[in-house]
């Protein structure tokens, strides 16, 4: 399928953007530059679980402690609610912080996902807004945690193959190298199923004091990027499932799943909470999945929504995971079976206008202006869309995609030179989900 870039002038100061907090952080590493790997390993292990600057000291047990009774009590998915590759959004649904259905909207995906992890309201309409126009219905403003809803036959929306839900989004939003998620090819298309082994070898990186960081998340995003390329023929790195989304997910469990009090307003994430948010029972390493029993723990107190979890902050901490593992960097993919991974420069794709080192860089906007054109670049022609659902994608895009940028005057893309994907085996794996394949 060709695809075609709105040219919508976009304006930007990404710094107007970031919360104070984040400013002087990256004030703070303004010296650092790439070729300095001690810098950046210092800097990523320096990292709070509130990300590489302190939550502030701020800790009130009222504004932060998650109800899991009344309206909000957990109940397991029942059969024909679905349930799907992400915990946060899983242990949401089954806590009513989002619609039990796994069937969501973007208004409630901003209260339900503030409310639950004080994620920010632009970063998850965001990530909804973009769940919506690409795997859910732009005309019903829907979109599934997990497969195929039951209604949609396969008819309403999704422009990239169906209303399929984020299950099977696979290299557009669900990507390789996942924290406890199979690589879809080696799993018959299923990237949404917890494997233990995974999920062990994640637990393993905070057995020793029994805490869980930012930097030990990120040796572990590592070495399954390893295991993936020396395992799966049609591993592949997309512009944004696989080099993004993937690295900003071992982020969030550290920064969105951290308990906070008074003694560590910071947060500290232990096992047993670690397990529970994935819905895992046992002792290390016998370990069993739930399969859709994620859950919020009980007297569990979330970060403060006076810093919340934006995206300057998925961006910051991603880029320092780049910086001090230079391995957990990657777009491009195996060519022709395992241990056959190439890279592609950002700047063969994108006709000179960005390169790689945009992605890495702590101070720029050059990540966000990439990643809000890529997201744009993915919405077909017009004249390929259902009547009524361009304006209610357009809309999507002007109100919560666009606004990423700020008002810096990004970089324009004319054009992405997608055959450059074509040497890569995984690029057009397009795994399905069943139509009766509610639950997952
Ligand atoms: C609208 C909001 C969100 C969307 C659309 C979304 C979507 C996704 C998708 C598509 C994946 C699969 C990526 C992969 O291949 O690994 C994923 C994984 C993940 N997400 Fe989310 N997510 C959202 C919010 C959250 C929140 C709020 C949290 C935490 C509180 C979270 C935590 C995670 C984690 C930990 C994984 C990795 C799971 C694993 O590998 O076992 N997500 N998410
Ligand atoms: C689970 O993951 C391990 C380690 O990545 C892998 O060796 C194993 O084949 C996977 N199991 C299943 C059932 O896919
Ligand atoms: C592993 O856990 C299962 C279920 O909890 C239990 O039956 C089994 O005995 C355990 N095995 C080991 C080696 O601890
Ligand atoms: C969270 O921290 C508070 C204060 O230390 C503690 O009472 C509570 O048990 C913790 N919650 C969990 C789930 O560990």
């Amino acid at each position: 399928m060709e695809l075609h870039l709105l040219t919508l002038t976009i304006f930007c100061v990404l710094a107007s953007a970031f919360p104070p907090d984040v400013l002087s952080a990256l004030a703070a590493v303004e010296d650092l530059q790439l070729p300095n790997i001690d810098a950046a390993l210092d800097l990523s292990k320096s990292r709070t679980n509130c990300g590489p600057t302190p939550c502030g000291g701020i800790f009130n047990a009222k504004e932060q402690y998650v109800p899991t009774t009344g309206k909000h009590a957990y109940a397991s998915p029942a059969a024909n609610q679905i349930r799907g590759p992400c915990p946060g959004l899983n242990a949401a649904a089954n806590h009513g912080y989002l619609s039990r259905s796994g069937v969501t909207t973007l208004p409630e995906t901003m209260t339900g996902l503030g409310d639950a992890y004080g994620m920010s309201p632009e970063l998850s309409a965001f990530l909804a807004a973009y769940a919506i126009i690409t795997n859910g219905s732009p005309l019903t403003g829907t979109w599934s945690i997990g497969g195929p809803p039951p209604s949609s036959g396969g008819l309403l929306g999704g422009l990239l193959g169906g209303s399929q839900g984020i299950s099977y989004s696979h290299n557009i939003y669900e990507g390789d190298g996942s924290i406890a998620r199979n690589d879809a090819y080696l799993n018959n298309g299923d990237a949404h199923s917890l494997n233990i082994t995974r999920f062990a070898s994640a637990y393993a990186t905070g057995l020793a004091n029994d805490r869980y960081t930012l930097d030990g998340f990120a040796q572990d995003l590592l070495s399954k990027i390893q295991e993936s390329i020396a395992t799966n023929p049609y591993y592949f790195a997309a512009p944004f499932s696989t080099t993004l989304v993937v690295p900003v997910a071992y982020n969030f469990v550290i920064n969105l799943f951290s308990n906070h009090s008074a003694a560590e307003p910071n947060g500290y994430l232990d096992g047993e909470m670690f397990k529970t948010f994935f819905g895992v029972t046992g002792d290390y390493p016998n370990f069993t999945w739930l399969k859709g029993q994620e859950r919020i723990p009980e007297n569990w107190y979330r970060r403060p929504s006076s810093v919340p979890y934006g995206i300057p902050n998925g961006f910051l901490d991603v880029a320092i995971n780049f910086q001090a593992y230079p391995g957990t960097f990657r777009l491009g993919g195996n060519t022709n079976g395992v241990n056959t991974y190439v890279g592609i420069d950002l700047s063969d794709l994108t006709g000179g206008v960005y390169h790689s080192s945009d992605l890495l860089d702590l101070k720029s906007s050059n990540a966000a202006c990439f990643y809000a054109q890529f997201v744009q670049a993915v919405i077909p022609d017009a004249a390929a869309t259902l009547l009524g659902e361009l304006s209610a994608i357009l809309n999507l895009v002007n109100k919560w995609i666009k606004p990423i940028t700020g008002s810096v005057k990004c970089r324009v893309i004319g054009r992405y030179d997608q055959t450059l994907f074509n040497k890569f085996p995984g690029y057009k794996y397009k795994p399905k989900g069943q139509a009766t394949n509610y639950r997952e």
